[in-house]
């Protein structure tokens, strides 16, 4: 049985019939004093799916993430939540809309001087009325879930890196939310761990058919997650697609980013031409690594 966060007043999403909980948003723009960091984006958040904003820093990947949310306000253009204009509702829709949003910030963002316990409790005791065994006994779920059972009592500064963000995401999901923004979830992390974040962030995404929305520079994630992605370039909407079709894709700012060492490069060309049958054998991938023509 989910858990459920007690509504305050009825919710325009909630008058809505069941259907699929996307986020779009149309011809974003934000400027800071005069200098323009989104223009123009658009796109849109599929559920059950992590969908990835990928860019170089400072492409507007996180001011993004903030219009999402309301954190920041865009100077044009609409987001819609799940049909229902974000852009539109008041104070209090917003906030009872923000219930059903989970966040992982940047670096966890947990409060140090809390237990795990308490970090995790601490929306519930926010936004629910439920008595304290039915909070603890639901932490202990999410604990759970992210594999970190045992940890009530510890404090942050105590937990890896990993254990954080797992502490981050425990806390991120704990009013069991249709929408889950995560802003670098690997920052810090050592190739492994982040695999295994990703794999879990993954799963919850399918397991609650979320719509997931993760911010990344991180190209083990991209080939790892990228079912749906947005690339950012100086804050415009450069290319979308999926895993695959950057494989093949011509774009060449896309390329550079993503295959941004030679190597990569070399290894992009060799399976664009074993796509179209031009490598037939180990020994024409040894010729195309040293450079030399194909005969
Ligand atoms: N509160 C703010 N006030 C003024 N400028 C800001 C503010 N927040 C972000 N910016 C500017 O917006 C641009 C985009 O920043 P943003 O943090 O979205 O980049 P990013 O793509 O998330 O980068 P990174 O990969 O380093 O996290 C940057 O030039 C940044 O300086
Ligand atoms: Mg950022």
């Amino acid at each position: 049985m989910p858990f459920e966060a007690t509504p305050l007043v009825a919710s325009p999403l909630q008058l809505l019939p069941l259907k699929p909980f996307m986020i779009e948003f149309k011809n974003i723009k934000k400027s800071f004093d005069d200098k323009v960091v989104l223009d123009d984006v658009s796109h849109v958040m599929e559920t059950g799916k992590a969908n990835l904003i990928i860019g170089q820093s400072g492409s507007g990947k996180t001011v993004l993430q903030k219009c999402l949310v309301g954190l920041f306000e865009p100077d044009e253009g609409e987001i819609i939540y799940d049909g229902v204009s974000f852009t539109e509702m008041n104070v209090e829709e917003r906030k009872l809309l923000r219930q059903q949003i989970g966040m992982l910030f940047q670096g966890s963002a947990l409060f140090d001087s809390m237990t795990v316990e308490q970090n995790i409790m601490f929306p519930l005791d926010m936004f629910t009325t439920k008595s304290f065994s039915e909070k603890l006994k639901r932490v202990n779920e999410v604990l759970n879930r992210v594999n970190l059972e045992g940890v009530n009592k510890k404090y942050p500064a105590e937990l890896s890196g990993g254990m954080k963000k797992r502490v981050g995401i425990a806390r991120a999901i704990v009013l069991n939310p249709k929408f889950l923004f995560c802003d670098e979830p690997n920052s810090g992390l050592d190739p492994q761990t982040s695999m295994v974040i990703d794999k879990l962030i993954l799963d919850i995404t399918r397991e609650f058919n979320m719509t997931t929305v993760i911010n990344t520079h991180d190209m083990n994630s991209v080939m790892e997650m990228g079912e749906n992605i947005l690339y950012m370039y100086e804050g415009k909407t450069e290319w979308t697609g999926n895993k695959k079709d950057i494989i093949f894709s011509k774009n060449e700012r896309l390329n550079n980013f993503i295959f941004a060492s030679e190597f990569l490069q070399d290894a992009k060309d060799m399976r664009m031409l074993e796509a179209k049958g031009k490598i037939s054998d180990d020994r024409d991938m040894e010729k195309m690594l040293k450079g030399d023509k194909l005969d």
